[in-house]
């Protein structure tokens, strides 16, 4: 990917992670249809000196890097994301400093208004109309708002969540496979209930807009109460992955460490924690919305509740996870490209069901980073313990950082990989 240029601006643009397909780019199609658009529409009176732009769901850095523009707020849930956008930034020298947002900052859109809101289409509906109703409060009349995304990942579902929020909403054409979203802002939209009406003292409206996008599920053994926010992994019922390897793991790990790696919702390690009062746990997840959706899983299920809530009345939401792991009880929580940031030789045991996508494009490059750091944050007795589609070939990734990987599971979808006795 290096050196490779966007086709608009001749900027440089490389995906972060490194993608082992050296085809992938770090621009779309939707991209180029977008910036194209803005390119057009924008009024040429308004300068991009004083235009106040909200950027969501950039996913590296194409949209805002090629705008450039001033004042420019980007609102991502994903780590990788912001990572790859802020490097995109200085590799091309750009005079641009955007103020990244995550729903978990204190600051997240507080007396904000934007002229121009570009958003591209988030994979779950759950996340984009939690992302739309936040958008809702912090617009005028004259704001231009532009949905995007590869007509593949547009869906009828989407538009219907474009209007019943935003009012009667367009599509273009399609061009290139990629298609726009113009919602039609009119006067009654801002007369009608649509916009929420929040108290001018309340400092985070956008707590109870969370609120009402999270799901809670039940399972019976061990009973646990499960806390998805919007967007998050499996936040609708438990995966079934996630369940044969529950099945596999050893119920007795007394006085050990134990990551939940690529958390989620944080069901596996609230799971072992359970079954292991003793036992210390560490949450990671590149996505803000997955580790607060671990705490708040956790903290239910795991800790002394009535001392919980005092502890995280406040604080709820608002804490910045990526900055500071935080702590409740025996479990931290921290947002983290995997296992950046934890010490090395350190723990007795890694549970992961990892990912093989991101965000819409298939890929073994996070789960054999997973592998890789997962065996320098071991002690040498160390295990980890995975769970994986039986079609994905885990086995010789493991094998070249573990000595011992076994095959414990005969599941017909699903296997479970137990690795042990780190390379180093
Ligand atoms: C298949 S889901 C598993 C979620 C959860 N452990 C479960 O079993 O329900 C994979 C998780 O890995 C997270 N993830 C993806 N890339 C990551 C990275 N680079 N670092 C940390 N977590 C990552 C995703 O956000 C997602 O929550």
């Amino acid at each position: 990917m290096n050196n490779d240029k966007n086709q608009f601006h001749s900027l440089t643009l490389n995906r972060y992670p490194k993608p082992s397909d050296p085809s992938l780019k770090a621009w779309s199609a939707a991209d180029e249809y977008v910036l194209e658009n803005i390119g057009q529409n924008i009024d040429q009176n308004v300068s991009t000196e004083t235009i106040r732009t909200l950027i969501v769901n950039d996913q590296f850095g194409a949209i805002c890097c090629t705008l450039n523009h001033k004042h420019t707020t980007l609102w991502t849930d994903s780590l990788l994301s912001k990572i790859s956008i802020q490097r995109n930034i200085n590799r091309n020298s750009l005079d641009v400093s955007p103020r990244f947002i995550n729903q978990t900052d204190s600051c997240f859109l507080i007396n904000e208004q934007f002229d121009l809101v570009i958003i591209r289409v988030p994979k779950h509906n759950s996340l984009l109309t939690f992302q739309l109703e936040c958008i809702a409060q912090h617009i005028h009349p004259q704001t231009r708002i532009v949905g995007v995304g590869m007509t593949k990942d547009i869906h009828k579902s989407n538009l219907k969540i474009f209007e019943s929020i935003l009012g009667e909403t367009k599509t273009s054409l399609a061009k290139k496979k990629a298609r726009l979203i113009f919602p039609q802002l009119t006067s009654s939209f801002f007369k009608t209930d649509t916009i929420k009406n929040i108290p001018a003292t309340d400092q985070s409206p956008h707590r109870d807009i969370l609120r009402s996008n999270s799901k809670t599920y039940e399972i019976k053994e061990p009973s646990i109460k499960v806390f998805g926010l919007p967007g998050v992994f499996s936040r609708d019922n438990l995966d079934i992955g996630s369940r044969v390897l529950l099945e596999y793991l050893p119920k007795t790990l007394p006085n050990k460490s134990l990551i939940d790696l690529g958390c989620g919702t944080g069901i596996l390690g609230t799971i072992a924690a359970m079954q292991n009062p003793s036992l210390r746990v560490t949450f990671t997840d590149e996505s803000f919305l997955g580790v607060e959706s671990a705490r708040e899983t956790f903290t239910h299920n795991f800790n002394n509740k009535k001392e919980t809530a005092e502890q995280t009345n406040d604080s709820e939401f608002s804490l910045s996870a990526e900055e500071n792991a935080s702590k409740y009880g025996k479990a931290f929580f921290k947002v983290t490209d995997v296992l950046d940031g934890l010490p090395d030789n350190s723990y007795d045991y890694i549970l992961c069901n990892p990912p093989f996508h991101q965000q819409n494009v298939q890929t073994l490059t996070i789960a054999n980073q997973m592998f890789r750091e997962g065996a320098r944050k071991l002690n040498p007795q160390g295990q980890m313990w995975i769970v994986a589609n039986r079609h994905l070939q885990y086995k010789t990734s493991l094998k070249k950082v573990f000595n011992k990987v076994s095959i414990v599971s005969n599941h017909k979808r699903f296997i479970v990989l137990l690795a042990s006795n780190p390379k180093r």
